[in-house]
């Protein structure tokens, strides 16, 4: 057969630079002319013995996500590609798309998805690249992509007619092999591999035990449908929302209590069930909620880790744990008496990677509703709802049981986030340079009964293979223990989103049942004395609080 290759000329598009999680941008910017292909193309270029190799594609079904997926494969086959696995309908959730490439040892694989931004015409769309060992593309690599993007001047495709994507099984496209695959299988299959499922299929049918699992019209749908439905018995209608739409409903695909709005409802409503999950668009982040109760998801990674071995994949115990800067201290807490190793790493999956490859961390988590482990190297959200699901099933107790006899073990670590969202971005910057300039004044300071103990701009060290990562949010840490963080979010695609985390630290049981944002009050009146919220940002309150 002959291949009809056809050179596109283009001009490079100056804003190609990925984010912390790849090129996110509205979804009118991904259609303007060669913009994806310029993006895609740049991915080719700098990927060494491309030609030949295998690759993974798929999205979290958002609105482009066919016609991107389409695209992609007639460039693969005009780059020489020789096989390429798609999930069926274009469906492949960010932990399949990570487990697949692993399992299959292909070269690398495309995820399309802006995760837990809002889908539809109007709403967000992105690309980004993975790697070989199935996590997000280093920054050397994504760096390389855009160091390309700036200079690209050509593009190949081939010119061939749509794939059918929703008939499994191979065809070809001009030389490549397209194969459709399907979306939950081999998922699945990892699933099966690390959780006892016959202990939590006995727990989920056994009467006493209720869930209600919200896939917020996103990609989970399916996969938490054939988890928890069919293969560990829970009622149908146990997962709600389960079907993945192109505008997700009209929704924002993020799992928290603002934007999971009917999950919360059931979890705090009459007759509530005895436990809730909830994933993002592209399934990698998790909110766990008992009856009438909400785990941070910093507990739940220290929840996670302290009772790691009562789960069948991590019965040996856990190498070490690592966590993102801003996450709560909980976990660090948890490794002491473990007596395993604790790392702590700019916010961004990518930075877990290099700890999982070389065997020094096994479980992984950010407080942005983000935990996993070495089983895949992104994030996984349904991972995260069995893990506690298995704990459950052996522990026999609730979730609040199980969060409160945490605290009480450990102390708890208040912790709160605070959003201000689509800020100007001048202004957003404006405000952080103001901290960092107080930076060098603040040690020895006190506010009210808190004193500065020390304050920094992070920085990180990959113990792996020593590269350095910069100006990672600004760390202001207090003599007792607690802290606060400001931090410019690198997911947006409007305006600035500023993050001010707060955490304090409380060991005595009788103070551990406090609202956080009681709580923590002092701290977060110090904050806006030091960053002066109001006054560079014109609002008056947080558009979010998790
Ligand atoms: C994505 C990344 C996470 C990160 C989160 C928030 O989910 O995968 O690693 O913690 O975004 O990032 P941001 O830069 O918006 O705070
Ligand atoms: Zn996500």
């Amino acid at each position: 057969m002959t291949m009809d290759i056809q050179t596109f000329d283009t001009t490079p598009f100056p804003d190609q630079k990925p984010g912390t999680s790849g090129l996110r941008k509205a979804v009118s910017v991904f259609q303007k002319p060669h913009y994806l292909e310029n993006f895609i193309q740049s991915i080719f270029d700098i990927l060494e013995g491309l030609q030949g190799q295998t690759l993974v594609v798929g999205g979290d079904g958002r609105y482009y996500n066919r016609q991107a997926i389409q695209i992609i494969l007639k460039m693969a086959a005009a780059n020489g590609v020789a096989r390429i696995k798609v999930g069926q309908d274009g469906i492949l959730s960010t932990p399949a798309v990570s487990a697949i490439i692993r399992k299959y040892q292909a070269l690398g694989g495309i995820v399309l998805s802006a995760s837990h931004n809002p889908g539809g015409p109007k709403g967000d769309f992105g690309v980004k690249y993975n790697i070989s060992n199935g996590g997000p593309a280093p920054e050397k690599v994504t760096e390389a992509i855009y160091a390309r993007s700036k200079v690209i001047d050509k593009y190949y495709i081939l010119n061939a007619p749509d794939v059918d994507l929703g008939t499994l099984g191979e065809s070809k496209l001009g030389e490549m092999v397209v194969e459709v695959i399907d979306s939950v299988q081999d998922y699945q299959e990892l699933m099966e591999s690390l959780f006892d499922f016959d202990r939590i299929h006995q727990f989920l049918t056994s009467g006493n035990f209720r869930l209600c699992i919200d896939s917020l019209h996103a990609v989970t749908g399916p996969y938490a449908h054939a988890l928890f439905e069919q293969r560990l018995g829970a009622p149908a209608g146990s997962v709600q929302n389960s079907i993945p739409l192109e505008d997700f409903g009209g929704g924002h695909p993020d799992p928290n209590l603002v934007y999971a709005h009917d999950l919360v409802e059931v979890l705090y409503g009459e007759n509530a069930p005895d436990f809730g999950a909830a994933s993002d668009g592209d399934g990698d982040r998790n909110m766990i909620l008992g009856r009438k109760f909400f785990v941070t998801p910093s507990d739940s990674l220290a929840i996670l880790a302290a009772n790691a071995k009562l789960v069948p994949g991590y019965q040996d115990g856990l190498a070490g744990v690592a966590r993102s800067m801003p996450t709560s201290q909980a976990v660090d807490l948890v490794a002491k008496r473990l007596g395993i190793d604790c790392y702590e790493t700019p916010t961004g999956w990518k930075f877990f990677g290099n700890l999982l490859d070389a065997g020094k961390a096994t479980l992984c988590g950010e407080e942005s509703f983000g935990t996993g482990s070495n089983h895949i190297r992104e994030k996984d959200g349904l991972w995260a709802v069995l893990f506690w699901l298995n704990i459950l099933a052996v522990k026999q107790q609730s979730v609040e049981e199980i969060v409160r006899e945490h605290w009480q073990a450990y102390g708890r670590n208040y912790y709160s986030r605070h959003d201000y969202e689509e800020v100007d971005a001048g202004k957003a910057k404006a405000l952080i340079d103001n901290v960092r300039s107080q930076m060098p004044n603040l040690p020895g300071k006190q506010f009210g009964k808190y004193e500065v103990e020390y304050s920094d701009d992070f920085s990180y060290t990959d113990p792996v293979d020593g590269s350095i990562s910069e100006n990672q949010g600004i760390r202001i840490g207090f003599t007792d223990g607690s802290r606060i963080v400001f931090r410019l979010s690198g997911t947006g695609t409007q305006g600035a989103t500023l993050r001010i985390y707060l955490e304090s630290y409380e060991p005595d049981t009788a103070k551990q049942n406090l609202d956080p944002q009681e709580a923590l009050g002092n701290l977060i009146a110090i904050a806006d004395e030091i960053a002066q919220i109001r006054t560079f940002t014109g609002r008056e309150q947080p558009t979010v609080i998790t």
